[in-house]
C-alpha cells in the first residue's frame, strides 16, 4: 500500500468517502506524496511522453507561432508569455531556441510559468537556465496573471486534464455524485447518498437518460478557461490548450490511471500513478464565451501542427541531420498521424473579439 494510501483511507474513515475530485487532487497534489510533486514522470523513461519530449519540433514550432500571434498583435514592446503546467520546461526551451533569432519579441517577452511542484520548479530551473529569457514562477494563475503585464499569450499543453474532475452516474431516474470509499480491503466507488443538486441533474439529463451513464464535470477546467479569457478580454493576446480531449460535451468516463506507458485501475497506487481526464472542449468553449472571448477550435493537432509548418521543419530537420532521418519521421508520425496523436489531441483557442490567432483562418478545402 502506497503512503497516500494509507492517508486516503484516514481521511476516509474519519470523514466519509471522498469524491472523485478530492481523490484525484490528493493523487496529483498533495504536497508530500501526490504524483506531480515528489516524481518527474515524463518522457521515454517515465510513466507517459508528451509531445514536446516527443521532439524538439512540438516547442520550436510554437515557440514560432508565439512570434507570428505576437506580430498580428503588432509587436507590442511588452508581452507576457505564459506557460501553465510546464513539466520538464521541455516546450518552453524549445520556443525559446526558436523564437530567439526574433530579437526584438525577446527584448518584448516576460516569461511565466506556472507551477505547483517544487520537484518540477528546480527541474524547470535548469532546463531553462541558459534561454534567452528566464522565466518567473507562479503557483497560480492568478498570481501569474497579477504578476504580469500587457498583452498574454497563455500554452497549456496537457495541463487542464491534470485538473480535478466530478463524476455524477445516473440511477433509473435521478443522478448521484460518485465517491471512493474502503469496501473490505479495498478502495471502491460509492454513490452519495442524496441526489446531485438540480443544476447537475438538468446538465447531466441533456447528455443521457441511460441508467449507469457516467457524466464528468470539472468546475477547476471551467474556472481556469474562464479566467484566462477574461485576462485575455482584459489585457490583448491569445491563448492555446492542447489537450486528449472531445469536442461536444457528452457523457462518458474517461478518468484513467497511466504507469510505465499503460492503464491501470485508478485505485492501483494512489499517487504513484497519473489520473489524468479527457478534456471537455465544449465545457472550456463555454467558459471562454461567457467571458466574453473569442473561442476558435478545436482543430485536431495534426491539423493545426500542419498548419504551423511541421512538415517543412520535419523535413529541413532531416536534412541537415541525416543520422537522425528516421527519428525525425517517426516522431512527425506521432504527432500528427490520425491513428496516433494526430486526432485525439485537439487545439483550441481563446482570443479577444475579433482577433485571429495564426493558424485559426478558416481555411477552404480546395
Ligand atoms: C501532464 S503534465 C504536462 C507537462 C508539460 N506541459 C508537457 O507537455 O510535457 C502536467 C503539468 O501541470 C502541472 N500541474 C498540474 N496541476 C497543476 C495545478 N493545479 N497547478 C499548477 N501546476 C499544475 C504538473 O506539475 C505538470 O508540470
Amino acid at each position: 500500500m502506497t503512503p497516500l494510501e494509507i492517508l486516503i483511507r484516514e481521511r476516509i474513515e474519519s470523514g466519509g468517502p471522498l469524491s472523485i475530485a478530492e481523490y484525484m487532487s490528493l493523487c496529483l497534489s498533495h504536497p508530500e506524496h501526490g504524483y506531480y510533486m515528489a516524481q518527474t514522470p515524463f518522457g521515454r523513461e517515465g510513466d507517459f511522453i508528451t509531445a514536446p519530449e516527443i521532439s524538439q519540433m512540438f516547442g520550436e514550432l510554437l515557440g514560432l507561432w508565439v512570434v507570428a500571434t505576437w506580430q498580428a498583435l503588432g509587436s507590442p514592446a511588452k508581452i507576457t508569455l505564459l506557460e501553465l503546467g510546464p513539466g520538464r520546461g521541455t516546450l518552453m526551451v524549445d520556443a525559446l531556441r526558436a523564437a530567439g533569432g526574433h530579437n526584438e519579441f525577446i527584448k518584448a517577452v516576460d516569461v511565466h510559468l506556472v507551477e505547483m511542484s517544487p520537484a518540477l520548479i528546480s527541474v524547470q530551473q535548469t532546463a531553462l537556465e541558459p534561454a534567452a529569457a528566464f522565466p518567473k514562477w507562479h503557483a497560480t494563475l492568478e498570481d501569474a496573471v497579477n504578476a504580469s503585464e500587457g498583452p498574454l499569450i497563455v500554452i497549456a499543453n496537457e495541463f487542464l486534464d491534470a485538473l480535478p474532475i466530478h463524476q455524477f452516474v445516473r440511477d433509473d431516474t435521478k443522478w448521484f455524485e460518485r465517491g471512493i470509499a474502503v469496501s473490505g480491503e479495498k478502495l471502491d466507488y460509492v454513490l452519495s447518498e442524496t441526489p446531485a443538486d438540480e443544476d447537475v441533474q438538468s446538465y447531466c439529463e441533456q447528455l443521457s437518460t441511460e441508467q449507469g451513464a457516467v457524466v464528468e464535470i470539472s468546475p477547476a477546467v471551467v474556472q481556469t478557461a474562464g479566467d484566462i479569457a477574461s485576462a485575455l478580454c482584459a489585457r490583448g493576446g491569445a491563448a492555446l490548450f492542447i489537450d486528449y480531449g472531445y469536442e461536444v460535451s457528452a457523457a462518458g468516463e474517461t478518468l484513467q490511471a497511466v504507469q510505465s506507458h499503460d492503464y491501470g485501475s485508478v485505485f492501483e497506487s494512489p499517487g504513484e500513478t497519473d489520473l489524468p481526464a479527457h478534456v471537455n472542449y465544449g465545457a472550456v468553449a463555454g467558459a471562454g464565451l461567457r467571458a466574453g472571448a473569442d473561442v476558435l477550435g478545436p482543430l485536431a493537432q495534426g491539423d493545426f501542427l500542419g498548419r504551423v509548418g511541421i512538415h517543412q521543419r520535419a523535413e529541413r530537420l532531416a536534412d541537415t541531420n541525416p543520422e537522425h532521418r528516421d527519428s525525425v519521421a517517426a516522431a512527425h508520425a506521432r504527432l500528427t498521424l490520425p491513428n496516433q496523436m494526430g486526432t485525439l489531441f485537439k487545439v483550441m483557442s481563446f482570443a479577444p473579439k475579433g482577433f485571429v490567432p495564426p493558424a485559426f483562418t478558416p481555411q477552404s478545402d480546395a
